[in-house]
């Protein structure tokens, strides 16, 4: 892929305005297929950091010293390919939001019975991440898990457990025939905002710390193919395949 370049220059920010706000609007708007490569006089570690947590990792770099100056090569997360757990589960989180998106947009414009074949879809792709964070990651790491009212996996697992039986409820609520739209929504907001607090949570503590765990792993790189296949829809046992091939009588 040929990327453009824009320059992203630090040593010389408009009069007034921080660095920090200078490279958030830089990067916050930086468009598919495009490298900035930001100049800094410092080192720019946290810098990144900051910015990295307030895009969602949006962001992947690599950062090289010349003397006394910090160039770093800055592409948006999709131009790359995902190497990291980390990365592999928000790109996935971020594929589930626009799934979940696109459903709601699509049960506002044409009504529940259209749109089941979308909800079925995004079901089963949350059914997906959820069965792999809990029956492949979880027990990888057991020295996460702990007694303690905060423990990240023990959050995550209790998070997973609220936000199935909302799974259940809006599949059952599908499966009828002609849910009301405005009970369809209502369900549907109510996952949308447990989803933005859990993913959010989940990036920003556990997915870190199972980073971490897993550079030590003797076997990380099989770990991880289980993971990308876990996350895909495996041929013939999806449901959301079945819900295509059957759309709802006014789905044209
Ligand atoms: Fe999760
Ligand atoms: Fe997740």
């Amino acid at each position: 892929m040929n990327f453009k370049t824009r320059y992203l220059d630090l040593r010389s920010t408009p009069p007034g305005m921080p660095a920090h706000t200078y490279a958030f609007y830089a990067l916050r708007d930086l468009e598919p297929g495009t490298e900035m490569v930001l100049i800094s006089a410092e080192d720019p570690a946290l810098l990144l950091k900051q910015l990295q947590l307030q895009l969602r990792n949006r962001l992947c770099w690599q950062c090289v010293r010349e003397q006394q100056v910090w160039r770093v090569s800055i592409r948006r997360r999709e131009d790359t390919e995902a190497s990291t757990l980390q990365d592999i589960l928000s790109r996935d989180h971020e594929r589930l939001d626009a799934l979940l998106v696109g459903t709601l947009t699509r049960l506002r414009a044409r009504g529940p019975i259209a749109a089941t074949p979308e909800v079925m879809e995004f079901l089963e792709g949350l059914r997906r991440h959820i069965a792999v964070e809990n029956n492949l990651l979880a027990p990888a790491f057991p020295s996460l898990y702990g007694p303690e009212e905060d423990n990240p996996v023990a959050t995550m697992l209790r998070e997973h457990e609220d936000i199935a039986k909302q799974t259940i409820m809006i599949e059952e609520l599908f499966r009828e025939t002609g849910p009301d739209p405005v009970e369809a929504e209502i369900w549907f907001g109510l996952l949308a905002a447990a989803l933005s607090k859990h993913e959010y949570r989940e990036e920003t503590r556990l997915f870190p710390l199972w980073d971490t765990l897993l550079r030590r792993c003797a076997d990380a790189g099989a770990l991880i193919q289980q993971v990308r296949a876990g996350l895909v829809p495996q041929p013939g046992s999806d449901s959301a395949t079945q819900a295509r091939q059957q759309p709802g009588p006014d789905s044209r």
